[in-house]
């Protein structure tokens, strides 16, 4: 099933994945779901006073990061990316008694657009502290995702979509967390079906005519001191965890976020085959992929690889055309590159498996650096196997001591790389733009179907990690989720179903769009505004996806 979801959802250079073909804007999704009839705790900050720390997190990882203006249309942009601004993720926590949210425990669903929790359920916080204790002072964020959000406008290969911007989503998580002194890491042992209950999800009564919500994935989130491995959340009793969310008191119902809909059974297959039965801690290789980092390189102390801080995530945002002439100096492009290695910090942390994402690089503007085409090994145990798998013959020439860093081929691959990635220009404008090709076949023979998800997290993942470094460049990256897949893969000579390139990215020197007005996220960082209140939410804002 996964090859013939993935196969058959594949660009060709004479035919396009399966899509309506044109965009029907009557029903084009409201990128903001509601529960109606949930009770609301806004999270803004109030006048003199600081986000909480749940606050914090998420607005600097999940929520409005602009609104735009153009001729009279109006959209948002959020902290985290997505695949033509549709943002399928949504995000629901669950936590004990918190300090301004509530006395009880809770499950909140997130609204992006008016920066609130709508408390899906209260439960008893006795509960909450036998399963989870109350000194760790640990909570949870699932992930979901509706897939029809993408599917309106991409069809079948919309599952993908939604798979690359969950990752995003886990990074710009575990970051805005360890800004604030938390440690986000997705947890493995929890089952599809568990994750589904614990978010409310499965409550059918809650979702008449509503879209459905496809579990992601559970994060954990505790205090940056306290160990993962060995710490609290491994311990936690699942069941009694469930069944205590499940004996609350429930509140809301989801919105409808269109009236008509196209059934992309596809999607639901691929939804199906992939879902995850969660696995054992002590089966990851998480301990492994430590020690093998500890051999590998170190990594630059340089403003690029820095954790980002608040106002740069804040500021990320995708280039919708590059100048197509500026260069940048070896120094920083090696940083850009080092920036996605992996390493134990954020948000390479928040995920239990060894690097399976490597780059093909299509270099076209670095000075020092020829151009040509290159690969950045992100995990040393691929070597072998990625030149067993490259069937042309190329130098495999070292660049630099300290990176993983190949020289395939020499060559100017503008217009290649401009052809393989939906004949987009950005692929060839910038310094450089890249195809990430993921370990395919071995990865989902070791862990399984359901890792087919996963392939695409660690995508989006090193995706988010390179939106933040260029912009920490002062340059600006831009995700490409439109590729043809087997060019690509005969670039490289690549055949089968070892490697598969994933998603694509470029880096450079962005256009303005002059014409665009911008005004920040959320009405109460506009200046002289005088903050908010608890009880008073700010206007829902009415549904204006842009589009790309
Ligand atoms: C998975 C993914 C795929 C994307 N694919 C493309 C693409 O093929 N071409 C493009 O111009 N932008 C692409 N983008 C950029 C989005 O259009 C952009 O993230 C969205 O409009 C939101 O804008 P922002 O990133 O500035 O917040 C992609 C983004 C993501 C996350």
């Amino acid at each position: 099933m996964i090859h013939s979801y993935h196969d058959g959802t594949k660009h060709h250079f004479d035919r396009f994945a399966r899509s309506l073909g044109y965009l029907d804007w009557a029903s084009q999704p409201d990128p903001f779901r509601h529960f109606n009839g949930a009770p609301e705790c806004p999270l803004f900050p109030r006048p003199g006073a600081f986000h909480s720390v749940i606050g914090d997190i998420l607005r600097h990882a999940l929520g409005l990061s602009a609104w735009k203006e153009l001729r009279g249309s109006r959209w948002s942009l959020r902290v985290n990316p997505s695949s033509g601004n549709l943002h399928p993720t949504e995000a629901y926590v669950v936590c004990g008694p918190t300090p301004g949210i509530s006395t009880a425990a809770g499950v909140y669903h997130y609204a992006a657009d008016r920066h609130a929790l709508e408390q899906r359920c209260a439960f008893d916080p006795d509960e909450w502290q036998r399963i989870v204790g109350l000194e760790s002072a640990q909570w949870f964020v699932v992930l979901t995702s509706i897939h029809w959000r993408e599917a309106w406008k991409y069809g079948e290969r919309a599952f993908r979509y939604c798979q690359h911007d969950l990752g995003h989503a886990v990074a710009a998580v575990a970051i805005a967390a360890a800004l604030a002194s938390q440690r986000a890491s997705i947890v493995p042992d929890w089952p599809h079906e568990q994750i589904a209950a614990l978010a409310g999800i499965d409550r059918d009564q809650d979702y008449v005519d509503a879209e459905h919500e496809e579990v992601g994935c559970v994060l954990s989130v505790v205090r940056s001191h306290e160990s993962f491995d060995a710490g609290p959340m491994a311990m936690i009793d699942r069941d009694a965890l469930v069944d205590a969310v499940r004996g609350g008191t429930w509140a809301g119902r989801a919105s409808q976020l269109s009236e008509d809909h196209i059934q992309w059974t596809f999607i639901d297959d691929i939804a199906r085959a992939t879902q995850d039965p969660g696995r054992a801690l002590s089966t990851t290789p998480r301990g492994q992929f430590r020690s093998q980092n500890n051999c590998s390189v170190q990594l630059p102390d340089h403003p690029i690889t820095r954790l980002p801080d608040r106002p740069l995530l804040l500021q990320r945002r995708s280039a919708v055309a590059l100048d197509g002439r500026s260069a940048i100096d070896a120094d920083r492009f090696f940083a850009l590159l080092a920036s996605v290695l992996p390493a134990d910090r954020p948000p390479w942390d928040a995920l239990w498996w060894d690097p399976r994402i490597h780059l093909a690089l299509f270099v076209h503007r670095v000075d020092g650096v020829d151009p040509g085409l290159y690969l950045l090994v992100r995990n040393p145990r691929a070597v072998d196997a990625l030149r067993a798998a490259i069937g042309r013959d190329f130098s495999w020439q070292p660049v630099s001591d300290g990176l993983p860093l190949f020289r395939l081929a020499p060559g100017d691959c503008r217009r290649l790389a401009e052809r393989v990635s939906c004949d987009q220009e950005i692929a060839a404008d910038g310094f450089f733009s890249l195809g990430m090709l993921a370990e395919f076949d071995a990865s989902l023979q070791q862990f399984g179907p359901s890792f087919y998800r996963q392939l695409f997290w660690e995508s989006g993942v090193v995706g988010q990690r390179l939106y933040l470094a260029a912009e920490a460049a002062g340059t600006r990256g831009t995700g490409i989720g439109c590729y043809y897949d087997d060019p690509v893969h005969q670039v490289l000579g690549l055949t089968g179903h070892s490697f598969q390139s994933l998603y694509h990215f470029t880096i450079g020197v962005p256009v303005e769009d002059t014409r665009l007005t911008t005004e920040p996220g959320y009405a109460w960082e506009r200046a002289g505004h005088d903050g908010g209140a608890c009880g008073h939410a700010s206007p829902r804002p009415r549904n204006a996806a842009a589009e790309r």
